[in-house]
């Protein structure tokens, strides 16, 4: 579903703030592979997903989606077949728009009709039917503006917003690490649940390495740029987080004990 093969990423060429934030990234995921992003700060996960949805373009190499390469597609063109959740709450929804209009809006992504012929109420039922699902009492609140939901409240939604149209891949960037923990392992579990009903394609990128060695089928380690560990099936079920900091640390020359990596065991 995905392949990505020596793409690389030099931000700010030739200044004194030079920086390679990818250094020759391959990857291949296959349909319903559900892939989870590990490393330090600053290792290039986010420039990963950036560069995949057409954030910004690449310097050199490829990518390429269900078959076809969108290695030169604008990021609005991509958005037709991407999903994406952000860390940030605010950045997924519109806060002063109801919340079945977020949904509306969803559901149109890519099409030219608005909401201007309104919401019909064949489709308000099938957005309440999924709002149930979420198990937040959202279902009742549909014409809540969204502004008024808790920061939980909002990943939910826009993870229901991200797939409410299948999407070829589904990008997740510590989509739960700004939720307290209990409502970050409800949206975990939601996210979960979601990627399996609908075998969805994705990638999570977490802090948590526990989080990152149970959930998916498949597990890979950035470092300076570089994917240094890539790991699937059994393998990747039988790891350690002890495995995981050995291998990070390895790779760092053991200068990994302020990261935020190993504060989140
Ligand atoms: N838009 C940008 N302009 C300049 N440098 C950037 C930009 N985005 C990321 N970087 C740099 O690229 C490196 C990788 O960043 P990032 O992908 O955000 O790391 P991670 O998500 O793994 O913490 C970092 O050194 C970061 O400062
Ligand atoms: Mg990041």
């Amino acid at each position: 579903m995905l392949t990505i093969s020596n793409v690389r990423k030099t931000f700010n060429k030739g200044t004194i703030n030079e920086k390679k934030a990818l250094n020759g990234i391959d990857l291949h995921l296959d349909e319903g592979d559900f892939c989870t992003i590990i490393g330090g700060n600053g290792a290039g996960k986010s420039t990963m997903l950036n560069m995949i949805a057409g954030v910004y373009p690449i310097d050199c190499g490829k990518i390429v989606i269900d078959g076809v390469n969108i290695s030169r597609e604008p990021e609005y063109r991509r958005a037709k077949y991407i999903g994406r959740v952000f860390q940030d709450p605010m950045r997924g929804t519109a806060a002063n728009m109801e919340i079945q209009e977020n949904l509306a809006l969803a559901y149109r992504r890519g099409q030219k009709r608005g909401l201007g012929w309104g919401i019909k109420n064949q489709e308000k039922e099938r957005y309440k039917e999924l709002l149930t699902q979420l198990d937040l009492g959202l279902e009742n609140r549909m014409t809540s503006k969204v502004g008024l939901l808790s920061g939980g409240q909002r990943q939910a939604l826009t993870l229901l917003m991200a797939t409410l149209q299948k999407p070829k891949l589904l990008l997740l960037d510590e989509h739960t690490a700004a939720l307290d923990p209990k409502t970050a392992s409800k949206v975990l579990s939601l996210t979960e649940r979601m990627v399996e009903s609908q075998n969805l394609t994705a990638m999570m990128v977490t802090h948590n390495m526990n989080d990152a060695i149970h959930i998916g089928n498949r597990l890979i380690m950035m470092h300076e740029g570089r994917i240094i560990y890539n790991v699937a099936g059994e393998e990747k079920k039988n790891l350690k987080v002890e495995d995981l900091l050995r291998k990070f640390e390895q790779a760092s020359g053991g200068q990994f004990a302020n990261d935020r990596m190993m504060l989140a065991r």
